[in-house]
């Protein structure tokens, strides 16, 4: 069963000019999480907001719990919940007031508001905070308040844009802890991320979006067999090179990698762990010790160099023209 599906979606804005989907299509299985991994404007805000129903747009079709986006949106918003990358909470409140303000938003009752508020603040590590006004929190317990006002009303679906943007390494870790158990606790999940550590941490299957379109899709692992599977690196001293060549060409029987400065040799393989003792033992046989010897696995970033010919923190050069001016001078 899918919860979420998009097909071939197009929203353009400046009048056509800027094509922030361009035929995007995506969809998310009932119980698991789709991490959504782009640069900076790919398109996964826009995405998100379709899907959440606060934008039309100008082709395309999605559901969310089998309702169309489109026709019935009060429906769908009954059963998502959104967290987005900027939090829609009052500053000036406390965290208490703000969740039983968004409480009230969703109709509860005040008895079964205070409840929620409780369970929450609880769930989230924020009841020693509660009675302090928002814009005393740390940037992780703005984002832990932000996402509980969106858990209000316990959501099946749950959309969650960039939920660690601009987060230090420790309030990354304590959200990716919430989402954990939030995803635990059988809420299906999409989630987007500039981060390709996030989507392998977090997400059962990525999609790779790039300029409005999905260029990828697979598991993490799936993303990065497609760029070649693992490497056997060696770092020798300097007269041991050739002999190493020889081992990790034999060992490897494909092409080998030599950096002559960092003498390092390295080569795919196949046969992970046993390539790598074999190819140890053949180096100990010579008398030759390595001072560097090991697998090494494709990471996400080289997935999204090889699919996208970008790093995925460089910032998109905008295109020139009016548009891409007047946007650069609002930021
Ligand atoms: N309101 C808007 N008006 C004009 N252009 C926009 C607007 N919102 C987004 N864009 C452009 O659409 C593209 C996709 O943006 P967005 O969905 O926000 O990407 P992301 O969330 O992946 O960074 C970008 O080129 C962005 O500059
Ligand atoms: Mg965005």
């Amino acid at each position: 069963m899918k919860s979420v599906v998009a097909e071939d979606l197009v929203k353009t804005y400046d009048r056509g000019k800027v094509r922030a989907l361009d035929g995007l299509s995506l969809d998310v299985s009932e119980g698991t999480v789709l991490g959504v991994l782009g640069p900076n404007g790919a398109g996964k805000t826009t995405t998100v907001r379709v899907l959440t129903t606060l934008l039309i747009p100008d082709s395309g079709r999605a559901t969310v719990a089998g309702i169309d986006v489109i026709k019935h949106p009060e429906k769908v918003r009954e059963v998502i919940g959104l967290s987005g990358q900027y939090a829609a909470v009052d500053e000036t409140l406390t965290g208490w007031d703000n969740l039983i303000m968004f409480g009230r938003l969703y109709h509860l009752s005040a008895k079964a508001a205070k409840v929620r508020a409780e369970e929450l603040l609880e769930q989230f590590s924020l009841t020693d905070a509660a009675k302090r006004p928002i814009r005393t929190y740390s940037g992780g317990m703005r984002r832990r308040l932000d996402l509980s006002a969106s858990l209000i009303v316990k959501p099946k679906i749950l959309f969650l844009d960039e939920p660690t943007t601009g987060l230090d390494p420790r309030g990354r870790q304590e959200m990716w802890g919430v989402i954990k158990g939030l995803v635990a606790g059988g809420t299906t999940l999409l989630l987007t991320t500039q981060y390709l550590e996030e989507a392998d941490h977090l997400a059962d299957d990525i999609v790779v979006v790039d300029h409005g379109k999905v260029i990828a899709r697979g598991t993490s692992d799936q993303l990065k067999r497609q760029v070649g599977g693992e490497r056997l690196e060696v770092v020798v001293e300097a007269k041991d090179l050739n002999s190493a060549k020889e081992i990790l060409s034999r060992v490897s029987g494909a092409h080998i990698n030599v950096d002559e400065g960092l003498r390092q040799v390295s080569a795919p393989v196949t046969t992970g762990s046993k390539a790598l003792i074999e190819a140890a033992r053949e180096l100990d046989d010579l008398g030759i010790h390595p001072l560097d010897i090991g697998l090494k696995r494709p990471s996400l970033d080289d997935v999204f160099i090889s699919l996208t010919g970008h790093v995925a923190e460089e910032p998109k050069v905008e295109e020139d023209g009016e548009a891409g001016k007047k946007r650069r001078r609002k930021k």
